[in-house]
């Protein structure tokens, strides 16, 4: 399915993603998203004072003036069940993240929300994984049982190759989501050149 409404014929895939600073004013008005309260984080400021508070960065796509979805990222540690590095002589089950906090796009706005977790995945592989360790991206992926059929949003981020944090996941959940995480090892060697030098230094 296409982008619709105002934002009918706009291809999402290469949007420019901008980084939410004091000068950006977006009032997010005409924002309709599938789940309000991703509208009311927007509108009544939750966003604004989460990065305000420095407890996370928020980056927008926008059409025009028209806020088409934002993410946020934050600081995370993934806590997980199994040793999954132990293949490499790690022999951990906490590991340093990045954590999508929360994610939303305008329902009219198809291929945005796609759009935001792949230009995270490629930020994160490339600028902040040189700084500091940071192996794996982590998300609390939202589950409501009280929506029929159940609101589930961990079938969004499985697209990306995400899978769940804790193996013995029970529907529905304990609490409104289940944690789910991302390997960005594979994707920080690719887009450092490693992958190409390795293939180089066997040649
Ligand atoms: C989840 C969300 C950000 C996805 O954004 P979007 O712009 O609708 O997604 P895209 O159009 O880029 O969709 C990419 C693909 O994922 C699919 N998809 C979208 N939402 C999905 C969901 N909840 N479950 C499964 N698949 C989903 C789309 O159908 C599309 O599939 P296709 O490539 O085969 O066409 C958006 O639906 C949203 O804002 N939801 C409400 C808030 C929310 O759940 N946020 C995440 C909380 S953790």
């Amino acid at each position: 399915m296409s982008a619709s409404g105002k934002f009918a014929g706009v291809d999402f895939s290469e949007a420019e993603v901008e980084k939410l600073t004091p000068d950006l004013e977006v009032s997010g008005q005409g924002f309709r998203c599938n789940r309000g309260e991703f509208v009311t984080y927007w509108r009544q400021g939750r966003v604004q004072r989460e990065v305000d508070a420095r407890i996370s960065q928020c980056w927008i796509i926008r059409h025009g003036d028209a806020l088409a979805g934002y993410i946020t990222l934050l600081a995370d540690k993934l806590v997980v069940d199994e040793q999954i590095l132990e293949e490499e002589g790690v022999q951990y089950r906490t590991f340093p993240a990045v954590k999508i906090g929360l994610l939303a796009a305008d329902r009219r706005a198809k291929g945005c929300g796609r759009r935001l977790v792949e230009w995270a995945l490629e930020y994160v592989a490339t600028e902040i994984a040189s700084l500091l360790g940071v192996r794996f991206m982590t998300v609390d992926a939202l589950y409501d049982p009280d929506t029929n059929p159940p609101y589930n949003a961990s079938s969004f981020y499985e697209r990306f190759g995400f899978q769940f944090a804790n193996l013995d996941e029970v529907l529905p959940p304990p609490v409104p989501y289940r944690t789910m995480y991302l390997d960005l090892k594979p994707l920080i060697d690719l887009l450092s050149g490693e992958d190409l030098e390795q293939v180089n230094i066997d040649e």
